[in-house]
């Protein structure tokens, strides 16, 4: 079926999602995440792909969810809705999510970036949390993600005023981005480190996924438990003997993804 608020493409072994929402600065619509979860799950479900890329435009990555369409919401229909319940079904996603953010991430736009696992961003990227301005509060993990990337101190600032937002060298300093580009190649770079990422054992992949993401959910011991179990799985796997062999003998590695 024909996409209406995205792009997509593959190169390589990458699958890139671009929402493409230009006259909204790519506004999240209930469209738009309907769409987002579907080419993710196919992304995700296609054995070809290994690493996943979301942009949006060099104007924005996405500047919030959409205030049009939510203006007008009761408590009811969001209790029965459960509205935005669907956001987070990018965080089931297993193969590895890179987002690569050019321009304004604000909102439910900075939330989806937190969602994904590594953020690349352009040097004119803004991440911010505006909702308080708006009379409602983060609603897709900004009170609770941006906490674990930048601290409680700036992530209160951000969230309580409404104003304060990071420019993505200071997003890269407090962590919540690993690497700034300049905005033209935000995207090639992206897919480069996720092309680099989809070439390496796929199931050892989402094992590191995996453990990384528990350490948000579970305490060190029991984290280290399911770290050490996954790490005594791996030697079950054909690529651990085709990695540690290859090394023995002096030559690149050729995983297979068993
Ligand atoms: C709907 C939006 C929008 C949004 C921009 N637009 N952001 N529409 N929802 N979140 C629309 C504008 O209405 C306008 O449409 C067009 O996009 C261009 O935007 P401008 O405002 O004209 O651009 P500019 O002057 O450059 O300002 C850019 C901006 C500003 C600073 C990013 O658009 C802005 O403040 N947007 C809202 C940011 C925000 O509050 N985000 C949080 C949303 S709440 P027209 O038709 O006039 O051309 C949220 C809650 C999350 O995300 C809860 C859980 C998910």
């Amino acid at each position: 079926p024909k996409l209406e608020f995205l792009l997509t493409e593959t190169r390589g072994r990458v699958g890139l999602v671009t929402l493409h929402r230009p006259k909204a600065l790519n506004a999240l619509c209930n469209g738009l995440f309907i769409e987002l979860n579907q080419v993710l799950k196919d992304f995700d479900d296609n054995q070809d792909i290994g690493a996943i890329v979301i942009t949006g435009s060099e104007r924005a990555f996405a500047a919030g969810a959409d205030i049009k369409e939510m203006k007008d919401r009761n408590f009811i229909e969001n209790y029965r809705e459960n509205f935005l319940g669907d956001w987070t079904k990018l965080t089931q996603i297993r193969k590895p999510v890179i987002a690569a953010v050019n321009g304004f991430a604000l909102g439910g736009g900075c939330e989806l970036a937190m969602m994904c696992d590594i953020i690349y961003a352009g040097d004119k990227a803004v991440f911010g949390q505006p909702e308080i301005k708006l009379g409602i509060l983060p609603g897709a993990g900004g009170t609770q993600r941006l906490v674990k990337a930048v601290g409680k101190s700036k992530a209160m600032e951000m969230c309580l005023t409404g104003s304060v937002n990071l420019t993505a060298e200071e997003a890269a300093r407090a962590g919540l981005v690993s690497k700034v580009f300049s905005p033209d190649q935000v995207v090639d770079e992206a897919v480069k480190t996720a092309e680099q990422i989809a070439n390496l054992s796929q199931p050892i992949v989402q094992m590191i996924k995996d453990a990384i993401n528990q350490s948000f959910e579970i305490p060190l011991s029991s984290g280290l438990t399911f770290e050490r179990r996954l790490f005594h799985a791996a030697f079950a796997s054909k690529d651990q003997k085709e990695g540690m062999g290859a090394f023995a003998e002096k030559r690149k590695a050729n995983f297979t993804h068993n």
